[in-house]
């Protein structure tokens, strides 16, 4: 292996180069990093009528002693259901509740994790006939251990007024299955709505699950596209994202049925928090639009123009001062200052339906007009022959074997280096070689990483994805990181991207693998400088994608030219002695990083 570090040999990365996916997939958000406990916070998922399935929630007491139902009573006007509890307390005739209490329970998503010391705020909106003393509680999913409890009396002299109550829980123990119940021992009506529970620590204090944020963090995202993926489009219009309803105190949020992952959820991560999660990672934002098109159904492009508008909206919500319409909306939400949104998708995977190019122009020049700054990504694959229309950049999706991805290292050596960039937004091993994430895969996408780098001339952004699974809910398979309530590890595909953090903005230089196996070896090289010490260091990151050792021997040349002291070295190395081996919850780090 020839390394030329010499000065002037080397060509910038681009600082975007390697970023993150973000999906509602898999209840990534909801259940995921998103810190909300409770599922179902409003009662909404049912949908609109009344009576409706208020599931996860379950009841606390038998008929006899309480009647549970629906109405429209809540005094948030977009997302009006409310759950009503008759309490009746009629033990064989007797009118005296049992003294454990009834009521209602959440159990989160697949237990809610307490944590012995932590303290969590529970949020809820009450009206009631009468003065009513009410139990809030965390304990063990059979109700048997009490983690945390708190007694709350609403004093109810008017039945239509609603109050809201905050408390401040502190546990005394720790489940990683808990559940949060509401109960009282007194007879009369009461009407529960918008019941949140979440740690007070937070990422940055912002709502976002701490052990998940720093795996992210860990691997330095310089951006951050999302809702989706699919996620964005929905299976039909009408259960795509909506920016709009997911924004404003969480409270007022409908909530929206993600119909083609197939969850609810209550949009507590909303579009604000989006971008605001971005800038906690320090990632650029990459916003993806609904263009009017979804699995199913589209919206012409001759009426596609009230799609335009409101995508508009959310680009003022993000950029705007804070005087403007829709920026005094984020303003008004803590956040004065415009988020650098520079970067936005028109759709997800629509380049051939109908309407696409119809739908993508109006967008394209509405967006361009109003903000020429900003960048726009299309559907549409540039790299085998030339777009039809203007773009900034375009989507690149691939999911596929070990081979091919490995082979696809050379995927764009040869596309012509004039005209949009490319955005490979989306990219993994998936089928029978990735299974939940082998080592097998990580190693292919290992190599197409580097054949990105070296092609980052024209490749400006790189994202693997999906980026989160919930153990309890896999809808796709397989994903860089695996949690439950409580825990969390990285698939071999997350440690890839360990030895890519510090390419953006580096300078790679030529690495020439030269010998028989060449075609299984892949090599690229970067020089950067470390923020932590200032000094500059040579990178040079080798993948064997074969099933033999190969001995190397490294040239480097030029190394003082670059201001590297060579003052020793350090190889780490991502192996496990099979490569079908996966971590797992009980075995986190089977494959993964080994420094020698
Ligand atoms: O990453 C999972 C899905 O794969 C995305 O939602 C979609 O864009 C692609 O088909």
């Amino acid at each position: 292996l020839i390394v030329d570090a010499q000065a002037n040999s080397g060509r910038q990365i681009p600082e975007t180069l390697f970023g993150i996916f973000f999906e509602e997939i898999n209840h990534a958000g909801a259940g995921g990093i998103w810190s909300e406990l409770v599922n179902n916070r409003g009662f909404e998922a049912g949908g609109l009528n009344t009576p409706s399935n208020i599931d996860p929630w379950s009841v606390i007491g038998n008929e006899s002693q309480l009647i549970v139902s629906t109405d429209r009573s809540s005094c948030f006007p977009r997302n009006q259901i409310a759950l009503r509890m008759e309490v009746l307390c009629n033990i064989e005739g007797s009118n005296i509740c049992p003294s454990d209490g009834v009521g209602i329970y959440n159990p989160g998503f697949w237990g809610m994790n307490i944590e012995q010391g932590q303290s969590y705020k529970v949020v809820f909106y009450i009206r009631s006939t009468g003065s009513v003393n009410l139990t809030v509680a965390f304990t063990s999913s059979d109700g048997l251990r009490s983690l945390a409890t708190a007694n709350v009396i609403a004093d109810s002299s008017d039945v239509q007024k609603w109050t809201k109550k905050e408390l401040l829980l502190e546990s005394k123990g720790s489940d990683d299955n808990a559940i949060l119940s509401l109960t009282t021992t007194q007879m009369g009506s009461i009407w529960i709505d918008q019941v949140s529970a979440m740690p007070l620590d937070t990422y940055k204090g912002h709502g976002f699950r701490e052990g998940l944020l720093n795996m992210l963090a860990d691997i330095k995202p310089r951006f951050m596209r999302f809702p989706g993926g699919c996620y964005v489009e929905g299976e039909w219009l009408r259960n795509a994202f909506r920016w709009r309803a997911s924004i404003g105190p969480w409270e007022t949020r409908p909530g929206h049925f993600g119909d083609v992952w197939g969850y609810w959820t209550d949009d507590g991560l909303g579009y604000f928090e989006f971008l605001q999660l971005a800038e906690d990672l320090g990632a650029l934002p990459i916003w993806v639009v609904n263009n009017g098109i979804s699995h199913t159904d589209q919206v012409a492009s001759s009426s596609i123009l009230p799609f335009v508008k409101d995508a508009l909206d959310s680009i003022e919500f993000a950029i705007g001062d804070s005087k403007s319409k829709w920026g005094s909306v984020r303003a008004a939400m803590g956040h004065p200052e415009p988020f650098p949104l520079k970067y936005v998708a028109i759709g997800n995977e629509d380049c051939g339906k109908k309407n696409y190019k119809g739908n993508y122009m109006k967008f394209y020049s509405a967006f361009k007009n109003a903000y020429p700054d900003i960048k726009i990504i299309s559907n549409c694959d540039g790299s085998s022959h030339p777009l039809d229309h203007p773009a900034d950049l375009y989507d690149f999706h691939v999911y596929t074997s070990a081979s091919k991805l490995f082979k696809m290292a050379h995927q764009f050596d040869n596309t012509p280096r004039t005209g949009p960039k490319i955005f490979v937004s989306e990219y993994a091993v998936n089928g029978k070689d990735a299974g939940t994430g082998s080592l097998l895969a990580a190693i292919a996408e290992a190599g197409f990483l580097i054949g990105l780098e070296k092609n980052s001339d024209i490749v400006e952004m790189a994202s693997y994805a999906p980026l989160f699974v919930n153990s309890n809910d896999r809808r796709w398979n397989p994903d860089a990181i695996v949690f439950n309530s409580s825990h969390h590890y990285g698939t071999p595909s997350y440690w890839v991207q360990q030895f890519f953090k510090e390419s953006n903005g580096a300078t790679v230089v030529p690495s020439l693998i030269q010998g028989g196996s060449s075609n299984l070896l892949i090599s690229s090289s970067i020089i950067w400088q470390s923020s932590e010490d200032d000094n500059y260091y040579l990178r040079i990151k080798v993948v064997n994608f074969g099933d033999s050792v190969v001995p190397l021997n490294i040239t480097i040349t030029g190394l003082s030219s670059n201001s590297i002291r060579s003052s020793g070295s350090k190889m780490t190395v991502l192996t496990s002695n099979n490569v079908m081996d996966e971590n797992s919850f009980e075995n986190p780090s089977k494959c993964s990083i080994i420094d020698f």
